[in-house]
């Protein structure tokens, strides 16, 4: 889908019309600015319980609150007009039952406005999924890796290279049958990401599962390089603002302890214009 053609948020039929065409922009944001940035470029953008490592420090999403979440789906909101907005449902949040999990959905979206929720898991949530759907809640679902079972994949590692991999692919049929609008698939091989593409009907997003998908989905800040020490293989770096922050940093530092900041140009004088 190109951006600038439309100027109408886009909505689920425009997602689920984009399978096997050009593929699906989709990046993350946690702010307005961040939203204002991607949304003319972007058809979705993610406000990811990734939120919690990327801008709060934690060790890990699990920390990660429907307070957090939706103080920043707001702050995203306020910054789109074009892209169709996914909202994280936290860790806790609706693993215990269906009725949990519309109680915490629906609160996201009816105090963010986002369009969709996103939710961690296969076949296990597959009925969760279906119960969401059917109460009008879109569901865009997260298979292979999936972050919030950390502590269980006993780390961030390729998921599917084995025994697994049949798992991931009844999954994704699974949670396909369930009815959700499209899947991420994170951390599994090209050629997993491929036949899974090829097996569903609904788009497939994929986060370190080859070029196969129906789109690619990215952490902003990870692309942008706002972290010098953070390198996964699967982040392409398009810019470094870790370097380029330093660098200005580093010269604003030195030009206040030298007087050379301000300058005359940025102070005030006494008469008034
Ligand atoms: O939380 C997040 O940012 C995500 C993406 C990495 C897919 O789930």
């Amino acid at each position: 889908m190109s951006a600038n053609v439309q100027s109408r948020s886009l909505t689920v039929p425009d997602i689920l019309g984009a399978k096997g065409a050009t593929p699906l922009v989709c990046l993350t944001a946690y702010t307005t600015p961040m939203a204002r940035q991607v949304d003319a470029h972007c058809d979705i953008v993610l406000v990811g319980d990734s939120l919690g490592m990327v801008l709060h420090g934690l060790p890990s999403t699990l920390g990660v609150t429907m307070e957090m979440m939706i103080l920043h789906g707001q702050a995203v909101m306020r910054g789109l007009s074009r892209a169709f907005c996914v909202i994280d449902l936290p860790f806790g949040s609706y693993e215990e039952s269906p009725q949990q999990a519309f109680r915490n959905a629906s609160r996201l979206l009816a105090e963010t406005g986002a369009a969709a929720v996103k939710l961690e898991g296969g076949a296990h949530m597959a009925e969760t999924i279906a119960f969401l759907v059917a109460r009008g809640v879109p569901v865009m679902a997260h298979i292979g890796l999936t972050p919030q079972a950390v502590n269980t994949l006993g780390g961030y590692k390729v998921q599917g290279r084995n025994a697994d991999r049949e798992r991931i692919l009844a999954d994704a049929q699974a949670v396909a049958d369930a009815g959700a609008f499209a899947v991420v698939l994170e951390k599994v091989p090209e050629s997993l990401g491929r036949q899974i593409t090829e097996a569903l009907k609904i788009p497939t997003i994929g986060i370190g599962a080859g070029a196969g998908c129906d789109g690619q989905i990215l952490v902003v800040d990870d692309m942008l390089g706002l972290f010098a020490d953070f390198r996964p293989k699967f982040v392409k770096r398009y810019a470094d603002l870790a370097g380029e922050a330093d660098r200005a940093i580093a010269a604003y530092a030195a030009e206040v302890r030298s007087g050379a900041f301000p300058a005359p140009e940025h102070s005030f004088g006494d008469a008034v214009k």
